[in-house]
């Protein structure tokens, strides 16, 4: 199956015109389309079907509990399948079938062990800050997004664990947040602030074909070759900020094929 992957198009300051790449069969949105939600509104009638994981940043100013919902409406009224700790099987024109396993995953800080997970949560401050989120009427803070991250994490962890037997034939993994250090973003390596972009989900590539991600504001597409045989391939097509460059050589036509 070809996918088309977009995230990180920041629609609410960014101007791009999103366009149904030639031969996808599936489009996937890995976060981070708008934070108004307005930019949504460009998939409807989308020639195939779009599968949406939400960013962090379609929660700026809201509250974490209420966007679940009124996000997943307004989706379902522009015939966008969002995900979210759930998973789909969609059957591509060869007739294999492609099992779709998405959550955000914010980002749970233990990117570089517990023993420095304090402060890199004193460093994702300065996120909290710009996100103004809410959860149960409270700052959605560092340790609550952990909270959330741990959440998130428990389920991927049991549905890619989750034998096929026979329903699916090869799985895709899609998170918002990176699920290894390997997608940290080179202009800033591997400082504490990285810890709230990624996550050491190193042990869970295994189990799937295909990893999905956005949230850093670059692009990859590196093979994680598996102790056992076999290998995973890991795919960001973020676009990002014009003004700070990230956005130069952007290829809105970016596919692989699962
Ligand atoms: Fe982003
Ligand atoms: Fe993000």
């Amino acid at each position: 199956m070809r996918l088309q992957v977009l995230s990180d198009l920041h629609l609410e300051t960014e101007s791009f015109d999103p366009a149904p790449a030639p031969g996808a069969e599936a489009l996937v949105l890995a976060g981070d389309v708008d934070s108004t939600w307005a930019g949504l509104e460009r998939f409807a009638g989308w020639p195939v079907p779009v599968i949406y994981v939400a960013g962090n940043h379609e929660f700026d100013g809201r509250d974490v509990e209420q966007v679940w919902a009124a996000l997943r409406a307004r989706c379902r009224t522009l015939g966008i399948t969002m995900l979210e700790r759930q998973s789909l099987v969609l059957t591509g024109a060869d007739g294999r079938r492609i099992r779709f396993v998405a959550t955000i995953r914010w980002s749970d800080f233990d990117l570089f062990g517990e023993a420095r997970r304090d402060r890199v949560m004193r460093a994702a401050r300065y996120f909290v800050d710009v996100m103004r989120s809410t959860r149960h009427g409270a700052l959605f803070d560092a340790a609550a997004v952990r909270e959330e991250s741990l959440a998130c994490r428990r389920w991927l962890k049991d549905e890619l664990a989750r034998p096929a037997e026979g329903a699916w034939d090869a799985t895709v993994a899609i998170t918002h947040y990176g699920p290894s250090l390997r997608s940290a973003d080179p202009r800033y390596g591997g400082q504490p602030g990285t810890a709230s972009f990624c996550n050491a989900d190193d042990d869970l590539l295994p189990l799937a074909d295909l990893w999905i991600h956005g949230h850093l504001h670059c692009r990859h597409d590196y093979r994680v070759e598996h102790p056992g045989g076999g290998s995973t391939r890991v795919v960001s097509n973020a676009r990002g900020h014009t003004h700070k460059g990230e956005t130069d050589g952007y290829d809105g036509a970016f596919m692989v094929e699962v």
